[in-house]
């Protein structure tokens, strides 16, 4: 399963610019907000700090108005970004416009089968199931991946799943245990992923017993 950054700080992106395990962004206007940039100003930041799929979130809510902001944010580098559009009806004509345009799109705000099916019928190059949202108000965020898995295989869609709203280590073990194709993750997930309280003491100990090596080498 790949790995995205789910963020529009560019502190932290710079940093995960370099682990080898990272390969995308996702931003949205909310994590944007935060950052006291445009929007435009930050994914051209972005894109001079990584070279793989950056989602890029429209918010217009008419086809025309997604439209325009689409292929403004798409001419920032039109060989990484990727458009983000909202789960209606509005937004997967769009996702259906942009698929003709040969235009990656990532349908957000996906917290059902049905609206996953209408996506990826709607060829959206993405989609993004939001598990932390579900399981905050009482869902089962586990079985809505399990079925759009299942949805994919049933029918052969290309659409890739992005596991998103992402909120513990598990959601990404379970994510990809279930065969999500990413997981797009906050940074502070992403730190917590590589540590393990036996691998720190694992470390202290071996540690310790080179010193004792070294020692007897001199
Ligand atoms: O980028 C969309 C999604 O990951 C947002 O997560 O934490 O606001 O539910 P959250």
């Amino acid at each position: 399963m790949k790995l995205f950054i789910d963020t529009a700080n560019l502190k932290e992106i710079e940093e995960a610019s370099h682990w080898p395990f990272v390969s995308g962004v996702t931003t949205n206007p909310s994590l944007i907000a935060k950052e006291g940039l445009s929007q435009k100003e930050i994914i051209e930041h972005i894109a001079k700090l990584i070279d793989g799929p950056i989602s890029a979130e429209v918010t217009a809510e008419d086809c025309e108005g997604m439209l325009t902001q689409a292929h403004e944010l798409y001419a920032i580098k039109p060989s990484n970004i990727v458009i983000k559009l909202p789960m209606t009806v509005e937004g997967l004509k769009v996702a259906n416009a942009l698929y003709k345009e040969n235009i990656p799109t990532n349908v957000t705000l996906c917290f059902s089968s049905s609206q996953a099916l209408l996506a990826m019928e709607s060829h959206a190059t993405y989609l993004s199931p939001f598990l932390g949202r579900l399981d905050d108000n009482g869902w089962d965020s586990a079985k809505l991946i399990e079925e759009i898995v299942t949805l994919k295989r049933n029918f052969g869609y290309p659409t890739k799943i992005i596991a998103a709203s992402i909120r513990s280590v598990r959601h990404v073990e379970v994510a990809a245990l279930l065969g999500s194709d990413i997981a797009t993750v906050p940074y502070k997930v992403l730190k917590k992923l590589i540590s393990h309280p036996l691998t720190d003491s694992g470390l202290a100990t071996f540690a310790v017993d080179a010193e004792k090596t070294a020692k007897l080498t001199k």
